[in-house]
């Protein structure tokens, strides 16, 4: 092979290694995993969290018959598809969307349960996702929760989201957060 056709093979392979999601292809990777380099990414974003208006992002989808009287409102249940933004206005561009579930789950101290996938949309992450699971006391300053998976770019992923609250409407609900991940992957 001449040496473009040698660099165009290489690209093709890596290009195939980077979509193939098929069993095979996953069985391979798994194989192959002791020869892999193990790598840290750190991810910034901002997380806008939308429950009132026309267009809500996440949306209440069940509570207890006691959940009105509860000072933490403890046992409502969202569903959520938030945007992922690189900045913290708005209109910043999407990187991806926070994809799944809080419910209040704390009695006495204000505390959301969080089960969620970032499902990444631009850049090298496109179609790549982390899987979040944590405990998020929102009144705390920073917030921790485990990142447990992901795939894509991020199969076997394991690290750490980091959540500061960086604006909240109380009357609305709404609210923007900081994230800090960082998080160990294979290359
Ligand atoms: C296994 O992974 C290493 C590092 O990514 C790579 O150099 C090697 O070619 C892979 N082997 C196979 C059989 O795919
Ligand atoms: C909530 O539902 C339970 C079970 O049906 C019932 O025993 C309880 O009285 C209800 N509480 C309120 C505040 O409605
Ligand atoms: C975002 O909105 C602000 C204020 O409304 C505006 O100044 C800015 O140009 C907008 N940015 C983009 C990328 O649209
Ligand atoms: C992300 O990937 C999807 C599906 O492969 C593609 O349609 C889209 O154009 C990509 N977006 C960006 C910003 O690269
Ligand atoms: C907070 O939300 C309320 C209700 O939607 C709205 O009237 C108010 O302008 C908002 N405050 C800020 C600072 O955005």
């Amino acid at each position: 092979m001449g040496k473009l056709a040698t660099i165009l093979f290489l690209c093709s392979m890596v290009i195939v290694q980077g979509i193939d999601e098929g069993p095979k292809a996953v069985e391979h990777w798994f194989k192959n995993l002791s020869q892999k380099k193990e790598k840290v990414t750190k991810l910034h974003f901002f997380f806008h969290d939308t429950i009132s208006g026309k267009n809500p992002t996440a949306i209440q989808v069940a509570q207890a018959n006691t959940t009105s009287q509860s000072p933490t409102l403890f046992g409502s249940v969202f569903v959520m598809d938030d945007p992922l933004t690189v900045g913290p206005e708005p209109n910043s561009t999407i990187i991806g969307r926070a994809q799944g579930i809080y419910a209040s789950s704390g009695l006495e101290e204000f505390g959301l349960h969080m089960t969620l996938n970032y499902v990444f949309t631009s850049g090298k992450f496109n179609g790549s996702t982390l899987s979040i699971l944590g405990w998020n006391p929102i009144l705390h300053t920073y917030r921790e929760m485990a990142i447990v998976g992901g795939f894509g770019i991020f199969r076997l992923a394991r690290g750490i989201a980091t959540a500061k609250t960086y604006w909240f409407n109380a009357t609305a609900g709404d609210a923007i957060v900081e994230y800090h991940v960082i998080v160990h992957h294979y290359e």
